[in-house]
């Protein structure tokens, strides 16, 4: 058996989603996703380097450790030139391709990032970049300056539960910066939580739809991971097993998209069946961000080692190849 969605009808389409997410045995859907990502992605998965380089943060989502009324963090920025010479180290251990994130963070303006996205550039490295929501202006400008691609998840597509995680913002808002970023050109990703209260199979068959709907080149799935200084404390975790489904999912909605195994989800099971990447995931990212300002990145509380770019690439590599998938 195989998943074959309904092309035409969305509705259906939905339906089917929602049935598969509450399979027995998943199994088949998992092969499938795997065969769909050997068959588009050619068993290569894809290691980029992640720099946080700033988690100051104006918004109050009440899921995110890095809220702006969470005054436990303690607050960095790096500056300009320092998140270059950080950047090129990624180059020389390897990498090809670069996620500069932050949290929205307006000190960082437009002429900032688009001088850090020339700089960075010159050494021939792909940019992607991850801090918010911006104007169509700016997101244009950035573009200009040779930022490749963008990521801005839209966290759920459920409009009340995106109100009620997000009290600085609506969906309307969000899904129209995806937009405007797939309208300049950007390799587009997007992405939700797994686990988020009140979030039901039927949800999380609208947040693949969505990811379709906006033409997402990139989705990062990953499950909600209490953060206990922050309002959801109290609120369980999400599951890894429905997190890995609906990554399979999105691999046979989206079979050309750059699937990553979100850091949330742990790391990775060295188990040739139960392996991160035999649900269709593509990618992975490894944090490079100075051990001075990583253990202040804390989005969910995670365990954290010291960072050594060159070490730990060459070490996931070895784990990626003994999975029998090609590290690139
Ligand atoms: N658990 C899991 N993921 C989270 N994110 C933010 N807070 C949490 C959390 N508590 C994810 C969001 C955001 C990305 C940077 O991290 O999806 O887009």
């Amino acid at each position: 058996m195989t998943l074959v969605l309904n092309k035409e009808d969305r509705e259906e389409r939905k339906k089917q989603l929602v049935q598969a997410l509450a399979l027995s045995d998943f199994s088949k859907v998992y092969k499938e996703a795997d065969e769909i990502q050997r068959n588009h992605k050619q068993d290569i998965i894809s290691i980029r380097a992640i720099l946080e380089f700033s988690n100051y943060c104006k918004r109050q989502c009440i899921y995110c450790g890095l809220n702006c009324k969470n005054t436990k963090v303690v607050r960095y920025r790096m500056e300009p030139a320092e998140i270059i010479k950080e950047s090129l180290k990624a180059k020389d251990a390897g990498y090809e391709t670069i996620v500069l994130q932050s949290g929205e963070d307006l000190y960082y303006t437009a002429e900032m990032l688009g001088h850090i996205v020339k700089e960075v550039k010159k050494c021939g490295i792909v940019i992607t970049l991850s801090c918010g929501e911006r104007s169509f202006e700016e997101y244009a400008y950035l573009r200009s300056c040779g930022a490749d691609r963008y990521l801005l998840k839209h966290e759920t597509a459920d409009p009340a539960l995106y109100e009620y995680l997000h009290p600085c913002g609506t969906l309307e808002e969000r899904t129209n910066c995806l937009r405007n970023l797939k309208k300049l050109g950007y390799e587009t990703g997007s992405g939700f939580m797994i686990g988020l209260p009140n979030q039901t199979h039927e949800t999380i068959a609208e947040d693949l739809l969505l990811l379709e709907d906006i033409g997402c080149d990139m989705a990062g799935i990953g499950p909600f991971i209490s953060h206990p200084d922050t309002p959801l404390k109290h609120a369980e975790n999400g599951s890894t097993e429905m997190t890995k489904r609906a990554v399979a999912l999105a691999r046979i909605l989206l079979p050309n998209a750059n699937l990553p195994a979100t850091t949330s989800l742990g790391v990775i099971d060295n188990d040739e069946k139960n392996n991160l990447f035999s649900c269709g995931a593509n990618v992975i990212m490894r944090k490079i961000t100075p051990d001075t300002y990583k253990k202040y990145y804390e989005i969910y509380p995670s365990q954290l080692g010291q960072t050594d770019i060159l070490k730990e690439r060459r070490e996931l590599e070895t784990l990626i190849s003994n999975l029998g998938k090609i590290p690139k």
